[in-house]
Protein backbone atom coordinates (compact mmCIF):
# COMPACT_ATOMS: atom_id res chain seq x y z
CA UNK A 1 0.00 0.00 0.00
CA UNK A 2 2.50 2.43 1.04
CA UNK A 3 4.56 1.67 -1.82
CA UNK A 4 1.58 2.30 -4.29
CA UNK A 5 1.11 5.81 -2.78
CA UNK A 6 5.00 6.49 -3.12
CA UNK A 7 4.10 5.37 -6.54
CA UNK A 8 1.56 7.32 -6.82
CA UNK A 9 3.88 10.40 -5.63
CA UNK A 10 6.68 10.13 -7.87
CA UNK A 11 4.79 9.91 -11.03
CA UNK A 12 2.65 13.14 -9.82
CA UNK A 13 6.40 14.91 -8.84
CA UNK A 14 7.49 13.50 -12.33
CA UNK A 15 4.51 14.89 -14.07
CA UNK A 16 5.20 18.70 -12.41
CA UNK A 17 8.84 18.55 -13.22
CA UNK A 18 7.98 17.93 -16.92
CA UNK A 19 5.75 21.01 -17.09
CA UNK A 20 7.42 24.27 -18.74
CA UNK A 21 6.91 27.60 -18.91
CA UNK A 22 8.17 29.19 -22.19
CA UNK A 23 7.41 33.24 -22.17
CA UNK A 24 7.28 34.93 -25.61
CA UNK A 25 10.02 37.74 -26.19
CA UNK A 26 7.04 39.17 -29.00
CA UNK A 27 5.07 41.10 -26.14
CA UNK A 28 8.62 42.10 -24.62
CA UNK A 29 9.87 45.78 -25.06
CA UNK A 30 12.14 45.37 -28.02
CA UNK A 31 14.18 48.77 -26.74
CA UNK A 32 14.89 46.53 -23.69
CA UNK A 33 15.17 42.89 -24.36
CA UNK A 34 18.40 42.08 -22.20
CA UNK A 35 16.16 43.69 -19.18
CA UNK A 36 13.03 41.98 -20.33
CA UNK A 37 14.76 38.63 -20.79
CA UNK A 38 16.64 38.83 -17.36
CA UNK A 39 13.30 39.44 -16.08
CA UNK A 40 11.72 36.30 -16.43
CA UNK A 41 15.14 34.55 -16.16
CA UNK A 42 14.96 35.46 -12.97
CA UNK A 43 11.55 34.21 -12.20
CA UNK A 44 11.81 30.27 -12.89
CA UNK A 45 10.75 29.84 -16.35
CA UNK A 46 12.16 26.91 -18.56
CA UNK A 47 12.40 28.44 -22.23
CA UNK A 48 12.67 31.57 -23.92
CA UNK A 49 9.63 31.42 -27.06
CA UNK A 50 11.26 33.68 -30.32
CA UNK A 51 8.70 34.39 -32.35
CA UNK A 52 9.56 34.69 -36.09
CA UNK A 53 7.11 36.14 -38.46
CA UNK A 54 8.30 36.85 -42.07
CA UNK A 55 4.82 38.58 -43.52
CA UNK A 56 4.20 36.16 -45.98
CA UNK A 57 3.60 32.77 -44.32
CA UNK A 58 1.70 35.36 -41.36
CA UNK A 59 0.58 38.68 -42.12
CA UNK A 60 3.31 40.52 -39.60
CA UNK A 61 6.79 40.97 -39.25
CA UNK A 62 8.92 40.32 -36.21
CA UNK A 63 12.90 39.32 -36.06
CA UNK A 64 15.10 37.28 -37.63
CA UNK A 65 18.23 35.33 -36.98
CA UNK A 66 20.33 38.09 -36.30
CA UNK A 67 17.94 39.16 -33.07
CA UNK A 68 18.51 35.30 -31.83
CA UNK A 69 22.07 35.96 -32.74
CA UNK A 70 22.15 39.14 -30.09
CA UNK A 71 20.35 37.16 -27.20
CA UNK A 72 22.55 34.20 -27.15
CA UNK A 73 25.12 35.51 -24.69
CA UNK A 74 22.24 36.98 -22.68
CA UNK A 75 19.76 34.71 -22.33
CA UNK A 76 21.06 31.69 -20.09
CA UNK A 77 17.99 29.37 -21.03
CA UNK A 78 17.30 27.12 -23.98
CA UNK A 79 15.92 29.42 -26.92
CA UNK A 80 12.83 27.86 -28.00
CA UNK A 81 12.19 29.40 -31.75
CA UNK A 82 9.28 29.15 -33.78
CA UNK A 83 9.46 29.93 -37.06
CA UNK A 84 6.00 31.61 -39.07
CA UNK A 85 7.89 31.52 -42.50
CA UNK A 86 6.78 30.63 -45.50
CA UNK A 87 9.87 27.75 -46.93
CA UNK A 88 11.28 27.32 -44.17
CA UNK A 89 14.31 25.05 -45.38
CA UNK A 90 15.79 28.25 -46.62
CA UNK A 91 16.54 29.50 -42.97
CA UNK A 92 17.20 26.45 -40.54
CA UNK A 93 21.01 27.59 -40.87
CA UNK A 94 20.91 30.53 -40.29
CA UNK A 95 18.97 30.14 -37.02
CA UNK A 96 20.97 27.39 -35.71
CA UNK A 97 24.15 29.20 -36.36
CA UNK A 98 22.50 31.82 -34.40
CA UNK A 99 22.05 29.90 -31.71
CA UNK A 100 18.60 28.47 -31.18
CA UNK A 101 18.11 25.31 -29.04
CA UNK A 102 15.07 24.46 -30.83
CA UNK A 103 13.80 25.08 -33.97
CA UNK A 104 9.58 24.67 -34.71
CA UNK A 105 8.30 24.81 -38.38
CA UNK A 106 4.89 24.96 -39.57
CA UNK A 107 3.70 21.53 -41.62
CA UNK A 108 1.74 24.26 -43.29
CA UNK A 109 4.85 26.33 -44.86
CA UNK A 110 6.87 23.98 -46.87
CA UNK A 111 6.31 20.84 -48.88
CA UNK A 112 9.28 19.47 -47.79
CA UNK A 113 8.70 18.62 -44.05
CA UNK A 114 10.48 15.61 -43.80
CA UNK A 115 13.91 17.00 -45.20
CA UNK A 116 13.26 20.17 -43.57
CA UNK A 117 12.75 18.22 -40.02
CA UNK A 118 15.96 16.15 -41.20
CA UNK A 119 18.02 19.32 -41.80
CA UNK A 120 17.28 20.52 -38.12
CA UNK A 121 18.23 17.23 -36.91
CA UNK A 122 21.47 17.15 -38.53
CA UNK A 123 22.40 20.68 -37.25
CA UNK A 124 21.94 18.87 -33.76
CA UNK A 125 18.92 20.70 -32.32
CA UNK A 126 15.85 19.98 -31.38
CA UNK A 127 13.47 19.83 -33.83
CA UNK A 128 9.62 21.02 -33.47
CA UNK A 129 6.52 20.38 -35.95
CA UNK A 130 3.90 23.07 -35.25
CA UNK A 131 -0.07 22.82 -36.49
CA UNK A 132 -2.34 25.58 -37.26
CA UNK A 133 -5.69 25.44 -35.61
CA UNK A 134 -7.67 24.84 -38.89
CA UNK A 135 -5.32 21.84 -39.59
CA UNK A 136 -6.35 18.32 -38.79
CA UNK A 137 -3.87 16.12 -36.53
CA UNK A 138 -3.81 13.59 -39.17
CA UNK A 139 -1.64 16.36 -41.66
CA UNK A 140 1.59 15.05 -39.52
CA UNK A 141 1.07 11.56 -38.46
CA UNK A 142 3.88 10.89 -41.13
CA UNK A 143 6.81 12.76 -39.17
CA UNK A 144 5.79 12.47 -35.35
CA UNK A 145 8.49 9.61 -35.03
CA UNK A 146 11.47 12.51 -35.77
CA UNK A 147 9.81 15.16 -33.68
CA UNK A 148 10.93 16.07 -30.47
CA UNK A 149 7.98 18.77 -29.80
CA UNK A 150 4.82 19.10 -31.34
CA UNK A 151 3.42 23.02 -31.01
CA UNK A 152 -0.27 22.99 -31.22
CA UNK A 153 -1.12 26.39 -32.30
CA UNK A 154 -4.15 28.20 -29.78
CA UNK A 155 -4.70 30.93 -31.60
CA UNK A 156 -3.99 31.53 -35.61
CA UNK A 157 -0.58 32.76 -35.78
CA UNK A 158 0.19 36.49 -36.28
CA UNK A 159 0.06 38.48 -33.63
CA UNK A 160 0.40 38.28 -29.67
CA UNK A 161 -2.89 39.24 -27.36
CA UNK A 162 -5.75 36.86 -28.97
CA UNK A 163 -8.00 34.70 -27.74
CA UNK A 164 -7.70 30.91 -26.84
CA UNK A 165 -9.64 28.78 -28.91
CA UNK A 166 -11.03 26.30 -26.42
CA UNK A 167 -12.30 24.21 -29.50
CA UNK A 168 -8.45 23.19 -29.74
CA UNK A 169 -8.29 21.50 -26.09
CA UNK A 170 -9.63 17.86 -28.57
CA UNK A 171 -6.48 18.41 -30.81
CA UNK A 172 -4.25 18.44 -28.11
CA UNK A 173 -6.48 15.17 -26.38
CA UNK A 174 -5.69 13.67 -29.44
CA UNK A 175 -2.43 13.93 -29.97
CA UNK A 176 -1.62 13.06 -26.23
CA UNK A 177 -3.22 9.84 -26.95
CA UNK A 178 -1.53 9.69 -30.17
CA UNK A 179 1.71 9.40 -28.04
CA UNK A 180 1.01 7.20 -25.34
CA UNK A 181 -0.48 4.98 -27.93
CA UNK A 182 2.58 4.80 -29.77
CA UNK A 183 5.37 5.57 -26.80
CA UNK A 184 6.67 8.55 -28.70
CA UNK A 185 8.90 10.78 -26.72
CA UNK A 186 8.26 14.20 -27.78
CA UNK A 187 6.75 17.21 -26.09
CA UNK A 188 3.43 18.89 -26.11
CA UNK A 189 3.67 22.80 -26.48
CA UNK A 190 0.67 24.99 -26.77
CA UNK A 191 0.74 29.13 -28.01
CA UNK A 192 -1.46 31.25 -27.83
CA UNK A 193 -3.58 32.86 -25.62
CA UNK A 194 -2.06 31.06 -22.73
CA UNK A 195 -3.37 32.77 -18.88
CA UNK A 196 -3.73 31.35 -15.55
CA UNK A 197 -7.34 29.78 -16.68
CA UNK A 198 -6.33 28.74 -19.81
CA UNK A 199 -2.93 27.25 -19.37
CA UNK A 200 -4.89 24.41 -16.97
CA UNK A 201 -7.27 23.99 -19.55
CA UNK A 202 -4.24 22.78 -22.00
CA UNK A 203 -2.47 20.67 -19.15
CA UNK A 204 -5.50 19.00 -18.22
CA UNK A 205 -5.86 18.07 -22.50
CA UNK A 206 -2.31 16.63 -22.48
CA UNK A 207 0.42 19.99 -23.01
CA UNK A 208 3.50 20.20 -20.89
CA UNK A 209 5.19 23.30 -22.57
CA UNK A 210 3.30 26.44 -22.22
CA UNK A 211 4.17 29.81 -24.42
CA UNK A 212 2.72 32.95 -22.72
CA UNK A 213 3.55 36.23 -24.15
CA UNK A 214 1.20 38.99 -23.51
CA UNK A 215 -0.26 37.81 -20.18
CA UNK A 216 3.56 37.83 -18.77
CA UNK A 217 5.05 40.98 -20.08
CA UNK A 218 1.54 43.13 -20.67
CA UNK A 219 1.64 43.02 -17.11
CA UNK A 220 2.61 45.20 -14.15
CA UNK A 221 4.01 42.83 -12.41
CA UNK A 222 5.23 39.80 -14.67
CA UNK A 223 7.22 37.81 -11.54
CA UNK A 224 3.25 37.35 -10.47
CA UNK A 225 1.75 36.62 -13.58
CA UNK A 226 4.34 33.57 -14.01
CA UNK A 227 3.81 32.83 -9.97
CA UNK A 228 -0.12 32.39 -11.21
CA UNK A 229 0.88 30.58 -14.30
CA UNK A 230 3.12 28.08 -11.76
CA UNK A 231 0.39 27.82 -9.13
CA UNK A 232 -2.28 27.29 -12.00
CA UNK A 233 -0.23 24.34 -13.20
CA UNK A 234 0.41 22.84 -9.65
CA UNK A 235 -3.73 23.15 -9.15
CA UNK A 236 -2.91 26.12 -6.29
CA UNK A 237 -5.36 28.00 -7.81
C1 LIG B 1 1.49 33.94 -32.10
C2 LIG B 1 2.81 33.61 -31.47
C3 LIG B 1 2.73 33.45 -29.99
C4 LIG B 1 2.40 34.70 -29.25
C5 LIG B 1 1.78 34.34 -27.95
O1 LIG B 1 1.61 33.90 -33.47
O2 LIG B 1 3.31 32.39 -31.99
O3 LIG B 1 3.92 32.88 -29.46
O4 LIG B 1 3.48 35.55 -29.00
O5 LIG B 1 1.29 35.49 -27.38
P1 LIG B 1 0.09 35.51 -26.36
O6 LIG B 1 0.53 34.69 -25.18
O7 LIG B 1 -0.09 36.94 -26.07
O8 LIG B 1 -1.09 34.88 -27.06
ZN1 LIG C 1 4.99 31.29 -30.92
Amino acid sequence: MRGQIRKVFRIKNERKKNMKIAPSILSADFANLERDIHLVEKNGVDYLHVDIMDGHFVPNITMGANVVQAIRPIAKLPLDVHLMVEKPEHLIEDFANAGADIISVHIEATAHIHAVLQKIKNLNKKAGIVINPGTPISAIHAILSMVDQVLVMTVNPGFGGQKFLPEILTKIAEIATIKKNNNYSFEIEVDGGIDDHTIRQAKNAGANIFVAGSFIYNAADPAKKIALLKDSLEDRL
